[in-house]
């Protein structure tokens, strides 16, 4: 079938096989590899984009699916050498270890301060509870999204 999808700002217009994830699309067809795969149970949240706005992972949702659709990955997350407050805030407070939930996690903050722009420790554990983090304890994660907030 043929999708089109806009990925970042930019339309692509592609043959794909109606069983194929936007996981994959995204990362073997149009090689945006930030967005990661790491299970196959819909748990562990490290493939989430944004679809027309919402936060969804990826592993989840047909890339049929998104035909017509607005999808916003990692990579366009940064508006050239301008990183997102909540890139920074990752820097900044030491939220991330061997970075492999870094992109989900990212995105799904962003989603979170974009509908809510001052949230409490316990807003910010509640939206980040789909995103599975083998490495920390969620302190800094949590300390790099409210430093994103009041950034
Ligand atoms: S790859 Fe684990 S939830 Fe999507
Ligand atoms: S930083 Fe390693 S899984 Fe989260």
């Amino acid at each position: 079938m043929q999708i089109t999808v806009t990925v970042n700002g930019r339309e692509y217009v592609r043959e794909v096989e109606p069983r194929l994830l936007l996981v994959h699309f995204l990362r073997d067809h149009l090689e945006l590899t930030g967005t990661h795969w790491g299970c196959d149970t819909s748990n562990c949240g490290v493939c989430v984009v944004h679809l027309d706005g919402v936060p969804v992972k990826s592993c989840t949702v047909l890339a049929v699916m998104a035909d017509g659709q607005d999808i916003r990955t990692v990579e366009g997350l940064s508006w050239g050498a301008e990183l997102d407050p909540v890139q920074r805030g990752f820097i900044e407070c030491h939220g991330l270890q061997c970075g492999f939930c870094t992109s989900g996690m990212m995105m799904t903050a962003r989603w979170l301060l974009d509908t809510n722009p001052d949230p409490s420790e316990q807003d910010i554990r509640e939206a980040l509870a789909g995103q599975l983090c083998r490495c920390t304890g969620y302190e800094n994660i949590v300390k790099a999204v409210r430093w994103a907030a009041e950034s």
